[in-house]
């Protein structure tokens, strides 16, 4: 038999043991997660699936845990809405990934008054011994500081960024170091995805700048937002997280949604959709510092995409009738031949996937025709 024949044959519809978080783990990665937003813990059906161990390795708290909630006025803490996520994590044993405790938004009003230098350190100092501290050593990671720069590489004009230019990323990575060294320390961002535009330039110029300033940062996110047919492809992204993994012990998709553009979707859009998440996971699993990905919420009926961008949508992997997806199917068959392929880490790991008809996936290895099997 010709070796493309094998591989046809070896087409891998749904697995049919497929939960996400079980089939991630095989194929090498630490875990395949997913936001977990508070108006959705008292969906039973909802949980059922976002507590499931082997479908979510890994929850992240879509909201709960940002200053607005956490800080809401100077000096009164409140962890009810974050507290009610990660005791999930805490009774399921799912990782937690925090976030986030340095953003310019969902920011109560005081933080934005026209502080100086040391009052904007003081106030971002409690706030991390505060909040970091609350959760020491509940999270796998944090994410420290979220989103500091413009599409066009300048830094956002935040509150923080006026009061002290970039020593506000610098010192709050120190704090949060301090406050709980065993946590991961991340720098997250969105449009951070395309190799290699004037962001991605900006956070590699800061990641080195804050390093050499003496702080921790282990990590760094890209969130992954992206639109059907306009999402990077695998190279891109492969591309992007080689230049990240130079600078940090770890890479990661931390808030993976690729949403429609146009409603309802036709069958093309949705196969469209799923190799786009395709080339996501594929790119995690060919990069070898990349350890997970999270989706921003797994099902339409609790994603952020309609609200925020009207007209937009069905960006999940789950409908909102809780149906998985082609996408859905996918992934999974993707992440379950990696697991057969043992892909993971391997130099000629690039598997060449193609969604077809009824969202079919074929898989082909390099590192399985370097071995000329059937030839
Ligand atoms: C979003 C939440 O999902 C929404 O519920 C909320 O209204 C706005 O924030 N980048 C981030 C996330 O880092 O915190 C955002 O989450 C989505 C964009």
């Amino acid at each position: 038999m010709h070796f493309s024949q094998l591989f046809v044959a070896l087409l891998t519809a749904a697995p049919a043991d497929c939960q996400l978080d079980k089939l991630a783990k095989a194929a090498g990665l630490k875990y395949f997660g997913t936001a977990v937003d508070n108006p959705a813990l008292n969906n039973q059906q909802y949980m059922r699936i976002a507590r499931d161990k082997d479908e979510f390795g890994s929850i992240t708290p879509a909201n709960g845990q940002k200053w607005s909630n956490t800080e809401p006025s100077q000096g009164r803490f409140n962890y009810g809405s974050g507290d009610a996520i990660a005791n999930v994590a805490k009774q399921t044993g799912q990782l937690l990934r925090c976030h986030t405790l340095v953003w310019y938004n969902q920011l109560p009003g005081y933080v934005s008054s026209n502080y100086n230098r040391d009052q904007m350190q003081r106030i971002i100092t409690t706030h991390i011994q505060n909040v970091a501290g609350h959760y020491k050593g509940q999270c796998y990671a944090w994410d420290v500081v979220n989103e500091a720069f413009e599409d066009d590489g300048k830094f956002r004009q935040s509150a923080m960024y006026r009061a002290m230019g970039i020593d506000y990323i610098t010192h709050s990575f120190k704090i949060a170091a301090q406050t709980d060294p065993s946590t991961k320390l991340y720098y997250n961002d969105f449009n951070i995805e395309r190799c290699c535009n004037a962001k991605i330039n900006a956070t590699l110029a800061m990641v080195k700048t804050v390093q050499a300033a003496g702080a921790r940062i282990d990590g760094i996110g890209m969130q992954g937002h992206s639109r059907v047919g306009k999402s990077p492809s695998k190279r891109e992204l492969m591309d992007t997280m080689a230049r990240f993994s130079e600078l940090v012990q770890e890479v990661a998709f931390t808030e993976v949604d690729i949403r429609h553009t146009k409603l309802p979707t036709t069958a093309a859009d949705r196969e469209q959709q799923a190799k786009d998440y395709v080339d996501v996971v594929g790119a995690c699993l060919e990069t070898p510092k990349c350890v997970g990905i999270t989706i921003w919420d797994y099902t339409d009926q609790y994603s952020w995409i309609p609200g925020q961008y009207p007209g937009e949508g069905e960006a999940c992997l789950w409908d909102r009738s809780y149906n998985k997806k082609v996408a859905y199917t996918s992934v999974a068959s993707l992440l379950q031949s990696a697991a057969e392929a043992g892909l993971r880490g391997k130099a000629v790991a690039t598997p060449a996937v193609d969604v077809g008809e009824g969202g079919k996936v074929t898989v082909r290895t390099v590192a399985a025709e370097a071995t000329g099997v059937g030839r």
